[in-house]
């Protein structure tokens, strides 16, 4: 228990996700008090602890920003290397990404490389390791995937298109999504199609007034493919934007048969995900899935060869031990997919695994099962390409998306770096307006809950037509 005091509010929620994390990982109990203010044109925090009698450091940092949001976002970072510097001294323990609780490292990593002259000439591999404290594997997994995505990022200011479908067979034990389980919310099926037909309609008209070129259409969920042949080929149907990419998630393998493949061929989809999440029977009955691992291989053989294919594993799965996930990634190497994405179990507000205040496991497992990930998906022919943290996960640790050779999902890597404009249509959609030369996005949300979607369907309508104007 760490007993947390901060002069001022502006960074507490901030702050307090590092200090969150050193709490999992050690039974220590003290105090820490921070103070911070400006001074002769430097930074100083000054953290003062119980753990020892008149226990004091003092940080000093050099003042590099212009404008108030850059001053947040720096000052933000200087007090979390000073906390973690110090917390990290208290109590012996070593985060693998050290003072780093924002979800892109990969964007700052290119941030700092784009100006170095900020960070005393150094590289970004050296700032990470020395001012931050990320451990030199997760510097080389962040280093090499800015690598690896390079060849793929945007750089033509194309769009991308994202539609979102929020409903699945049932709803599983982990997700904290919006999704509606079908075997409750189908009569929601045919009003909600109707409203993302026009939707669809008007964001067509958009693109093709304003001649905007697409690189990538995203259709997710949820389970696209769980509301069937005929309502996803009416949207798919509006979809036809001429994209270099077109994927389709359908995520359970009990969604799908010849004929959605047939219709996904017939419409132009070019990637689509097939998720085990485990290999395990005994898991996904846990999680409640309601298929077998045997629907896996049945829907793999489906698409195999007619589209790309992602599969999404997940560590630190409910009664999983190493063994058991070590089976998942090296069957999912075997059976040879384009892209195989490794997550690690995050446990947030409105899933049934948080709610069962289920613990999470160990940080030594959750390190063991995405080391091991990472060597065996590098050994045999992956690259990761793009990656993310979350809140709440097992051992602070990360997502990462391999891909074969010449594979990567352009979506995922433009969501992750945030360069790109995206259109967006259905529940839980965020259109994004990506301005490089201010390196602003501006956004514009459509409700999130499915039912209020279709009653407010006039209001969005309206409001995306504005947003788009100009
Ligand atoms: C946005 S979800 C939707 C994909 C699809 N509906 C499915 O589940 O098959 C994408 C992926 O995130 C991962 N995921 C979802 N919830 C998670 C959690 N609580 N912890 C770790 N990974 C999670 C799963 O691997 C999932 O396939
Ligand atoms: S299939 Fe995907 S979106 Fe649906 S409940 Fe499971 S994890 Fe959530």
């Amino acid at each position: 228990m760490i007993d947390f005091c901060v002069c001022r509010d502006e960074y507490t929620g901030d702050l307090m996700e590092l200090i969150r994390l050193f709490e999992s990982r050690t039974n220590e109990s003290l105090s820490l008090d921070v103070n911070y203010f400006t001074e002769g044109g430097v930074f100083k925090v000054e953290i003062s602890s119980d753990k020892f009698d008149g226990f004091k450091k003092h940080y000093a940092f050099p003042i590099s920003y212009d404008g108030a949001l850059e001053r947040k976002r720096v000052e933000k970072r200087y007090l979390k290397v000073a906390i973690y510097r110090t917390l990290g001294f208290l109590t012996g323990v070593d985060l693998p990404y050290g003072c780093l609780t924002g979800i892109r490292p990969t964007k700052l990593f290119c941030e700092i490389e784009a100006s170095p002259a900020k960070y005393g000439g150094r590289s970004a591999r050296e700032v990470f390791g020395e001012d931050y404290g990320v451990s030199p594997a997760k510097v080389e997994l962040i280093e090499r995937t800015v690598r690896v995505q390079a060849p793929y990022r945007n750089i033509k200011g194309e769009y991308d298109v994202f539609v979102f479908i929020p409903f699945c067979p049932t709803r599983c034990a982990y997700c904290s999504f919006v999704s509606l389980p079908l075997n409750k919310q189908q009569k929601l099926v045919a009003p909600y199609v109707e409203c993302l037909e026009r939707e669809l309609a008007q964001l067509g008209k958009t693109i093709r007034a304003k001649d905007l070129p697409i690189r990538s259409v995203y259709v997710g969920g949820g389970t696209p493919t769980s509301i069937g042949v005929d309502n996803l080929a009416r949207v798919l149907d509006l979809l036809d934007f001429g994209a270099q990419e077109f994927t389709v998630e359908a995520g359970r393998p009990d969604t799908i048969d010849k004929a959605m493949v047939d219709m996904l061929l017939s419409k132009g989809v070019t990637r689509v995900s097939v998720n085990p999440q485990s290999f395990c029977d005994r898991t996904l009955q846990i999680l409640g899935r309601q298929h077998r691992v045997s629907d896996i291989y049945g829907a793999y053989a489906l698409v195999k060869g007619k589209m790309d294919v992602n599969m999404d594993l997940i560590a630190m799965l409910p009664g999983e031990s190493f063994e058991d996930f070590k089976r998942s990634v090296d069957t999912a190497v075997m059976l040879s997919p384009e892209n195989i994405t490794v997550h690690t179990l995050y446990l947030k507000k409105g899933s049934a695994l948080k709610l069962e205040n289920y613990g999470g496991g160990d940080f030594d497992t959750a390190s063991r099962m995405v080391d091991y990930a990472y060597k065996k998906l590098t050994d045999s022919g992956y690259q990761p390409y793009y990656m993310y943290r979350q809140k709440y996960t097992s051992g602070n640790l990360e997502n990462v998306g391999y891909a074969k050779q010449g594979k990567a999902c352009l979506y995922n890597i433009d969501i992750m770096e945030e360069d790109t404009s995206i259109l967006a249509a259905g529940a839980n959609a965020i259109s994004k307006k990506w301005e490089s030369d201010r390196n602003l996005i501006t956004r514009c949300a459509n409700y999130k809950e499915p039912l209020e979607y279709v009653k407010h369907i006039d209001m969005m309508l309206a409001r995306q037509a504005e947003f788009w104007k100009n």
